[in-house]
């Protein structure tokens, strides 16, 4: 391939949440601009959730070193600490992967649907700011399809099993008597109805809260549960013996400060989740005594426990998932040919209708049905000579022979165009 696939990832399988979290990427816009700039890549895409920060980029000839180096600079790390923490991988691996991600294969848990509505915001973000173009927003558009199809004939995302549902199986794991406590939820989000649409199963009674009382209560109409007012919680803790905690929040909302105070109110003990990335509880609440404090590392571990039924799955999914890689990876290969083909196809055309043009005004032809056969005699011509050469331009990009297409492009005397949509 002339051009290059590559992906550079950060995720929950080789770091940590509190590691995890330091890769992430605050100003999306600025990234791209970024990347786009510094580091050979003519497009690119990010992906970002809870459990990973991923970039995808497009490249004649690219530079992992650039690439690290941009990414810590936007992020102000060290260009060492993306050594121990980045997965790259290009081209084939590169596909599969994202077809993994599509598909809820490489998802913490196993078949989840959050993911393929993330990749979508992600390539629609992308195009609007005109980071991607014509190779990836291809490739996204086809891995999203694809994913959707092997959801659809597996089945794999059904079954109950969410972040939400491992959370509170954990909370039941870890308190006695969860029914007899008192449960808070903070946030409104998607996490957060997942968390809700559990308890509300298993017939746990719960508060929810969120910077708007309004955006509570509109929640609990659908998702059960008491709107409380936020001021009230963050200084009422003390009210509440299990917290979940899933926010976009960009600072700590259970900050150590709260917590004692709330603990000091002789409270026995409280347990507290927080499955937001970047976290929103401050992991020093731990030292308290009596806190519990568990996060997504304990949720993944959670989830790993209850994932038979879906790894089940999983063997017949990679197979279909091989398959369509290759088919794929010859689409991504052929788009490499469409610009010089369409060049020639555009040039061709209008030559034809100069020379159609000069011939009838010559012939003074005025009879409609004699311009149509003479007419339709030159597209005969045209077509019957280019579509063989052209074809064979595709095949052979295709089949990946870079130097017949560029020595294809020199014959038509074509000159590349920079990123096309
Ligand atoms: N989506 C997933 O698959 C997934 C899985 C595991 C973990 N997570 C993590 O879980 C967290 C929530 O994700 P989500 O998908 O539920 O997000 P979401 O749908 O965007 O919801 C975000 C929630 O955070 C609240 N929020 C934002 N800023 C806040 C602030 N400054 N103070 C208080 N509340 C604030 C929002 O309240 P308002 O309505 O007031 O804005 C909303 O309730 C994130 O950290 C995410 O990384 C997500």
């Amino acid at each position: 391939m002339s051009q290059n696939i590559i992906n550079a990832r950060v995720t929950f399988r080789n770091s940590p949440i509190h590691v995890l979290e330091q890769f992430t990427i605050k100003d999306i816009e600025n990234a791209y601009e970024q990347f786009i700039n510094h580091s050979d890549l003519d497009e690119c895409v990010i992906i970002q959730t809870c459990n990973r920060i991923e970039l995808f980029g497009k490249s004649h000839q690219y530079d992992l070193e650039k690439i690290k180096k941009t990414w810590a600079s936007i992020t102000g790390l060290e260009v060492e600490v993306f050594n121990e923490n980045v997965e790259f991988e290009e081209n084939q691996e590169a596909i599969h992967h994202l077809l993994k991600l599509t598909s809820g294969l490489d998802s913490m848990v196993i078949g989840e649907e959050q993911i393929l509505g993330q990749i979508k915001n992600s390539i629609t973000s992308a195009r609007k700011t005109k980071a991607s173009g014509q190779h990836l927003n291809t490739l996204f558009d086809k891995a999203i399809r694809i994913g959707t199809r092997i959801r659809n004939s597996s089945g794999i995302g059904k079954g109950g099993i969410s972040v939400g549902s491992m959370a509170v199986k954990l909370a039941e794991e870890n308190i006695d008597e969860l029914k007899t406590k008192k449960v808070l939820l903070i946030g409104t989000g998607e996490v957060s109805t997942l968390v809700a649409k559990s308890l509300q199963r298993r017939g746990y009674a719960f508060d929810v809260t969120s910077r708007t009382i309004g955006r509570s209560i509109t929640f609990c109409e659908t998702m059960g549960g008491r709107p409380v007012k936020f001021e009230e919680v963050l200084t009422g803790f003390n009210n509440y013996d299990v917290l979940f905690v899933a926010t976009t929040a960009p600072y700590f909302l259970v900050t150590h400060e709260r917590l004692t105070k709330a603990m000091s109110n002789n409270k026995k003990g409280m347990m507290i989740l927080d499955l937001s990335n970047p976290r929103t509880v401050d992991e020093k609440v731990a030292t308290i005594g009596g806190v519990k404090l568990m996060n997504l590392d304990q949720i993944a571990e959670m989830v790993e426990k209850n994932m038979n039924a879906r790894l089940n799955k999983v063997k017949s999914i990679e197979n279909i998932i091989n398959e369509e890689v290759s088919v794929l990876e010859a689409s991504m290969k052929r788009l490499e040919a469409e610009p010089l083909v369409k060049d020639v196809f555009k040039n061709i055309e209008s030559l034809r209708e100069k020379e159609l043009q000069k011939a009838l005004q010559m012939l003074d032809e005025k009879d409609e049905k004699k311009i149509k056969i003479i007419e339709e005699l030159t597209k005969a011509v045209v077509e019957s000579i280019v579509s063989t050469p052209m074809n064979n331009i595709r095949k052979a990009s295709e089949q990946g022979n870079p130097d017949i297409v560029e020595l294809a492009g020199k014959l038509f005397d074509y000159k590349k165009q920079k990123k096309a949509d």
